[in-house]
């Protein structure tokens, strides 16, 4: 599906032995390009990086790792995805955030001076735009809430900055909130850290009696719960082989929203997943988390004219499903992370 991307040879995947970036790579690798993975395996495994890929592992906070690396592969292309993501904890520790997420992609710019590299995709997120009600488009001014949302705005900010400076093309991909698993059984989410509701409710729905949290039901909304937009990972992995693409053939660069453009409430969510495990759930409402907003979908217009791009995956059920699927074979394998 995805040929070779012309004139793009190496390319270089930061976190690439995480949750999304393993789908990204899971996608490259069918085409001819050389794959490079940096990833420290904070919140990445080992058991997620492709086989087809150079791995090699590191920390973007080490700007030498870097540029030995940008230099020796001739590296002209670079997905970032590394960074921390867990919410509560960056508001409690901004400072190791600042480090990972914010110096670390100016490292990984700064790196890239002198050198091939023209095509530079980041991966940012939806709570840049802070407190939106329903849908939201590119040109809205970035207002993060929270300090995990402040990283990203800072990070599109770098890429941006450098940009002209170090003569490379950026597509800065806001992704909405990211779920399921990719077909082929071998990747998915493993990390539980980042406290992703898909992720808690497939754990919970192995058990007997599952029981899913979840955070606030005195939202403004039309049930009280939070609305989101829910993305499957496979979708949002082959968004980023286009945009790479349009990039390197347009030389022009873009800021793109990746959702479906379809607000989904918690409780719908739940709903659906009882359905589907056809076992009772019990849900346990905890207070609100700080930075978290009632509502927030993406206006996709922009995302579609630009890839001229149709979703494969954007039904609920599936992603429920594919998420199930993906926890229950996790854990009838033994592994070592
Ligand atoms: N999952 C979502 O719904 C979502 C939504 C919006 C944005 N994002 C962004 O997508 C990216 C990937 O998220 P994910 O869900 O795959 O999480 P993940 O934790 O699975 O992936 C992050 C990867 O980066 C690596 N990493 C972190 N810090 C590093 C460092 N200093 N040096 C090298 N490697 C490092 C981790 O080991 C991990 O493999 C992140 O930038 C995140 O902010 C994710």
């Amino acid at each position: 599906m995805n040929k070779v991307i012309t004139k793009i040879n190496n390319i270089l995947i930061t976190g690439g032995a995480g949750y999304i970036g393993s789908h990204i790579v899971e996608e490259l690798v069918k085409s001819k390009n050389n794959i490079f993975i940096l990833d420290n395996l904070v919140t990445g495994f080992k058991r997620l990086i492709n086989k087809k890929a150079t791995f090699i592992k590191g920390d973007i906070k080490n700007i030498n790792i870097i540029k030995k690396i940008i230099i020796k592969n001739n590296i002209d292309s670079i997905i970032h995805l590394a960074a921390y993501l867990n919410i509560s904890e960056a508001e409690k520790n901004k400072k190791k955030y600042n480090q990972n997420n914010i110096i670390g992609t100016l490292n990984l710019i700064k790196a890239c001076k002198n050198s091939k590299v023209r095509n530079v995709i980041f991966s940012s997120s939806c709570s840049i735009y802070g407190n939106v009600k329903g849908s939201v488009d590119e040109r809205k001014k970035p207002n993060p809430q929270c300090h995990y949302a402040f990283t990203k705005y800072k990070g599109e900010e770098i890429i941006k900055k450098y940009s002209k400076k170090y003569n490379y093309k950026y597509g800065i991909l806001r992704y909405f909130n990211v779920v399921g698993a990719s077909k082929s059984g071998k990747i998915g989410e493993i990390e539980i850290s980042h406290n992703h509701l898909f992720k808690n409710i497939a754990i919970s729905s192995l058990e007997k009696n599952p029981i899913v949290n979840i955070f606030g039901n005195n939202y403004n909304t039309k049930d009280g719960s939070c609305i989101r937009d829910y993305m499957h990972v496979v979708d949002l992995a082959n968004i980023h082989i286009k945009v790479l693409k349009k990039i390197e053939l347009s030389k022009k660069s873009t800021i793109l929203n990746c959702g479906y453009g379809k607000g989904v409430s918690v409780n719908q969510v739940v709903k659906k997943f009882q359905k589907i495990i056809m076992k009772k759930i019990t849900i346990n409402f905890s207070n609100r988390r700080s930075g978290d907003v009632a509502q927030v979908y993406a206006d996709t217009k922009k995302l579609n004219k630009f890839l001229n791009w149709k979703p494969k995956y954007n039904h609920l059920r599936i992603m429920l499903q594919s998420a199930i699927k993906w926890e229950k074979k996790l854990n009838n394998i033994n592994f070592n992370p």
